[in-house]
């Protein structure tokens, strides 16, 4: 490894940053250089340290979900009356049950925000950087971005649930997102080796993409149902009933998959592995099946909504983790801390060594 090398493919080197090739105009080279200097300056990042940021990072998004879901069914939107504070008067919530709901939320919202901050700098630092990890943290700063600017337009369409079906699936697509960074941060990113059929890989994307579209299903059952706001709020123009049995459909058509799934796994003696996490996908959603039956006989009671509303989020994560099992990669090796030149040194020695150069 050159001195200042980035490990991982296709990300240059602090070097290369410093040495304007013709092509770059002298603002470009300003700036790319001023980068690179704030980059080398960074705290050193260890691989493991940054598992166990991207890893807190999906589980704060996780526990978004909930604390968000939350917010609504015990209709504590008003809890907290200011922002960034609480109230005027103080910054914490007064010991009571709606400004304590919001007050959390709040919270798990700063943690989500600052971790997605975190880990995506840290995947710029020298012992993490690597293209597809760059990308994987970068999608979770998108997401926050795209969360705040869905839930400002949710709050100005009072509660269209349309909108906040996309805030919704927004916040699952972004905590698979943070998921994957954690699979692929403890992995090389070289060729990864499919470990079952093609047939499999195939029944297995049928499996995501039928629980994509039964959370979608999902989220139109709260949006024609009570819980979808305030008086007023916009209902989805369906009726309750008539979504809740399509979206139990869509959910029994799912568990029968993932069964059948199961056992053609077995069948074909893929790694135990791939078998405990389809196991696990099953039994998840087989216990998120008994809820939503549960809580639509007791009209919809909105402590089982709540707990419906972590099922289903744990019930996605367990589709996605099944899903990543398919896949191997190599493991990843231990990288020396690399040398880190200072970049105007690095300028120097560079100078040094074409004019050495021999003619
Ligand atoms: C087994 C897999 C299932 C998954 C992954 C799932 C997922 C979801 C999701 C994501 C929502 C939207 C939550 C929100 O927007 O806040 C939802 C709502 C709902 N689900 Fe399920 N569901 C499943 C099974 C079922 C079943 C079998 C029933 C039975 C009728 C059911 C009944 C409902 C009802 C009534 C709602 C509306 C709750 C509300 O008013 O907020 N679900 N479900």
């Amino acid at each position: 490894m050159r001195p200042g090398e980035w490990p991982g493919r296709g990300c240059g080197t602090y070097d290369d940053v410093l040495v304007r090739s013709p092509t770059v105009s002298p603002a470009a080279f300003r700036m790319r250089r001023v980068a690179a200097q704030g980059l080398a300056r960074l705290p050193s990042v260890s691989p493991v340290a940054f598992r166990r940021i991207a890893l807190v990072a999906a589980i704060c998004y996780a526990l978004l979900v909930v604390t968000g879901g939350a917010v609504r069914l015990t209709g504590s939107g008003l809890g907290c009356l200011d922002w960034p504070t609480c109230s005027k008067a103080s910054v914490t919530p007064a010991v009571s049950f709606h400004p304590l709901v919001e007050f959390s939320n709040r919270m798990v919202s700063v943690a989500v925000t600052v971790l997605s901050i975190a880990t995506f700098l840290a995947a710029l630092t020298p012992r993490i950087r690597r293209r597809d990890i760059v990308w994987l943290s970068a999608g979770l700063v998108g997401g926050i971005i795209g969360q705040i600017v869905i839930g400002g337009i949710v709050v100005l369409t009072k509660l269209n649930p349309y909108w906040v079906s996309l805030h919704f699936v927004l916040t699952l697509a972004v905590l698979a997102d943070g998921i994957v960074l954690y699979q692929r941060s403890g992995r090389e990113s070289g060729a990864k080796e499919l470990l079952v059929g093609r047939d499999m890989l195939w029944l297995s994307r049928l499996l995501l993409t039928t629980i994509s579209v039964l959370v979608l299903a999902g989220t139109m059952v709260t949006g024609s149902g009570p819980h979808a706001g305030g008086v007023g709020a916009i209902r989805v123009p369906i009726a309750f009933r008539d979504m809740a049995e399509l979206h139990a459909d869509i959910a029994l058509f799912l568990i029968g998959m993932t069964l059948a799934t199961l056992f053609a796994l077995h069948q074909a003696k893929a790694p135990t592995l791939v078998q405990r996490r389809a196991r696990t996908a099953l039994e998840i959603l087989f216990l998120q099946g008994t809820l939503g039956y549960t809580q639509y006989f007791l009209h919809d009671n909105a402590l089982v909504v709540e707990f419906h509303l972590a099922g289903a989020t744990a019930a996605w994560s367990a589709v996605v983790v099944f899903y990543l099992a398919l896949h191997r990669r190599p493991e990843m090796e231990p990288r020396p801390q690399p040398v880190t030149v200072a970049p105007r040194e690095a300028d120097r020695r560079r100078r040094r060594v074409a004019v050495n150069a021999p003619a």
